[in-house]
Order: structure tokens, then C-alpha cells, then sequence
């Protein structure tokens, strides 16, 4: 066995689902499901019910979280057609503004250019706007990061036209930066049959050989690896409507390990991924005393009845994976520790102060 100890891992982006889908998850099993993968800081999305668009419900999701998460996590505070200063003035308390521009889970897509502009010019410009961008919207995007000279940062890149113009923003020094799901790096269409029609449906879809291939051969222009964790229930993904959206804290770092075996990254690739970009792109303050311990050779079977994602679900099911996480120390705290969650409900702090 050979153990590597590693920073607690960040996710910038993530669906607690609380308040409002506590059935789905909620700060405590997201959480718990955060530090089973790793992962000592996430960073959670605002298309909650009610949507994390004004004050009271940015407290509401604050006093949830205090209460219940096992690992350090900040908030992503959601841009509505009537909330631009509001948004701005709560910007210390976030850790990004999500703009939602295509259609997906939740009320909060944003139609036409006005909101995109007038938020994407009064929020500070330090903190990032995250945008749910595909396609043309990826073009828009960057223009805005251009135009107003802002943190513009690309959520779940899935398409090899979508990297190729990241690629060449980046060569210009548009202050745009992107994530990429392991789910976009390891999925394709072509796995559908075998996921399921309706556990297949995430946003952005599942696209082809020739797209995953442009994700992994332009993997320099990708700033951070993010889950996208998306837990639905089975009972509603194998419904007729099916929400769009994958569980991926549990099996997202194997992944990475794999493409650490497969000699398209160094470890050290996986970490500026993981830990050194999400941490300077998200102002995220350093985790005094705190690391993973990964036995990076540890083969087990991903199996959702077994996670501690109250999704109980993973489009890797039966997926032989290596490497596992045996431990996490937590502010000098062993905080997990084979397969058991140790921390006590509110062991997690906000990454950021609540005014
Ligand atoms: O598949 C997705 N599910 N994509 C999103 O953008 C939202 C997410 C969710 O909240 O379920
Ligand atoms: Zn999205
Ligand atoms: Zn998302």
C-alpha cells in the first residue's frame, strides 16, 4: 500500500440542496459525502428552493450549514432579473455570484443580456461570477470577463469548441478560468445505455469521444476540477421527468488518480486542480492543520447503496475505481477515518465572515 497525504481537497462547486431538498441531501450527509471523497472545503450552489437570491435566504442557508456541516464550505450567492445591488452588497459574504445562462435544474435561468451585464458590472470584480454556460453562451461569457475586465469563471466545460475558445481567451489574458466535471472527462454519450435514460440526464449532457478527448488534450487550460455533485433520488431519476444531474464527491478523486495513471497529468497537476487553483481563484483561506490521507493503490467497486450521499446512487456504479481515502484531519482533527464520519455536526466553518 502506498499512502500519499495530500490538502484537503476543494470542490468550488457543488448542490446541497438545503435548504428546500433535504430528501435529496443536506448539509450534513453533503457533507459527510465531502470528506468520504476528500474534500475539506465545497463550495455550494445557489438553485435551491427557495433560490439563495436575497439576504434572508443567503442567513437561512448560512444558519443550515452552521449547523450541520462536517467540512468547511462556502456559499455561491444565485443572479436573479432583480437582485444586481442586493447581490453586490452581500459580495463579502459569498464566494461567487452564479449566473445561470441556459436552461437547467432550478428558477433561475437568466433569458437575454441585461442581467448578464448589469450584474456582471456592478458585482466587485475580485470575486468570480461563475457562469452555467454551453455553447454560444461560453462566447458571451468571455466577452463579459473582456469587456469589464472581471473574474469570469466557466462552470463544467463539456465541449471541445467551449475548451478551444477558453484556450484562446486565456492566450489573450481575459481573465476567464474553467472547471471540468470527471463526469464530462470520463462519460460519454455512448455510456447512456448502461447508465440509464433517465440517471443519465445531467446539464450539461454527456457529450462525445471527440469531446472528451478535446477535455483531456487541453487539460492546461483547465483551472479547477469540480463535481458538479447534483444528488437526485433514484425514485426521481427513474421517473418520466427526470432531474438533470449526477452524486460525484465519492468517486471524483479515483477519477483524477486515473488520469494520473494514464500519463496525461502529474499528482502535482491534480492538486493545482484540486486545492492550489480553486483556493486562489475563490479567495479560499488556508486549512491550518488539515490534510487527506489516500491509499493510492486501494481498488474497490463504486457502489451508491454504500456512499454517504443521501443520493445513494452513481452513474460509476460497479465501476472498479483505485485509490481511497483513509483519512482526514480536519484543523488537527481526524474527521474521517475508514469510511466512518467522525466530526460532530457544525464541525465545519464558513470560508467566509456572516455579516
Ligand atoms: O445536471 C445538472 N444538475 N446541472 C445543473 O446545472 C444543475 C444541477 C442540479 O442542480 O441538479
Ligand atoms: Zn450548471
Ligand atoms: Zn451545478
Amino acid at each position: 500500500m502506498s499512502t500519499l497525504k495530500l490538502p484537503g481537497l476543494i470542490d468550488p462547486h457543488v448542490h446541497l440542496r438545503e435548504p428546500g431538498a433535504t430528501h435529496k441531501e443536506d448539509w450534513h450527509s453533503g457533507t459527510a459525502a465531502a470528506l468520504a471523497g476528500g474534500f475539506t472545503c465545497v463550495l455550494d450552489m445557489p438553485n435551491n428552493t427557495p433560490p439563495i437570491t436575497d439576504a434572508d435566504a443567503l442567513r437561512a442557508k448560512q444558519r443550515a450549514a452552521s449547523e450541520k456541516a462536517v467540512c468547511d464550505y462556502g456559499i455561491h450567492f444565485g443572479a436573479g432579473t432583480d437582485n444586481v445591488a442586493i447581490a453586490a452588497s452581500l459580495a463579502s459574504q459569498v464566494t461567487g455570484l452564479k449566473m445561470y445562462l441556459d436552461q437547467t435544474f432550478g428558477p433561475l435561468r437568466l433569458d437575454g443580456l441585461e442581467s448578464l451585464v448589469s450584474h456582471s458590472s456592478a458585482f466587485p470584480k475580485d470575486v468570480p461570477v461563475l457562469c452555467h454556460a454551453e455553447g454560444r453562451t461560453v462566447a458571451a461569457a468571455i466577452f463579459i470577463a473582456h469587456l469589464f475586465d472581471r473574474s469570469v469563471h466557466i462552470c463544467h466545460v463539456s465541449r471541445k469548441d467551449e475548451i478551444e475558445l477558453i484556450r484562446k481567451a486565456k492566450e489573450k489574458g481575459i481573465r476567464v478560468t474553467c472547471e471540468v466535471t470527471p463526469h464530462h472527462l470520463f462519460l460519454t454519450l455512448d455510456d447512456c445505455a448502461a447508465i440509464g435514460v433517465g440517471r443519465c440526464e445531467v446539464r450539461p449532457m454527456l457529450a462525445t469521444r471527440a469531446d472528451v478527448e478535446a477535455l483531456r488534450a487541453n487539460l492546461d487550460s483547465v483551472d479547477c476540477f469540480a463535481t458538479d455533485h447534483a444528488p437526485h433520488t433514484l425514485e426521481e431519476k427513474d421517473s418520466p421527468a427526470p432531474p438533470p444531474g449526477y452524486p460525484g464527491l465519492e468517486t471524483a478523486l479515483a477519477l483524477y488518480l486515473e488520469l494520473v495513471r494514464e500519463d496525461i497529468l502529474t499528482f502535482d497537476d491534480v492538486i493545482a486542480r484540486c486545492y492550489e487553483n480553486p483556493r486562489r481563484i475563490f479567495n479560499v483561506p488556508a486549512q491550518e492543520e488539515t490534510w487527506i490521507e489516500v491509499d493510492t493503490d486501494a481498488e474497490w467497486i463504486a457502489r451508491g447503496a454504500e456512499m454517504q450521499t443521501r443520493a445513494k446512487w452513481t452513474p460509476f456504479e460497479g465501476r472498479t475505481l483505485r485509490g481511497k481515502v483513509t483519512r482526514v484531519v480536519l484543523r488537527g482533527q481526524v474527521v474521517f477515518e475508514n469510511g466512518c464520519v467522525l466530526a460532530k455536526p457544525g464541525r465545519g466553518r464558513n470560508v467566509r465572515p456572516e455579516l
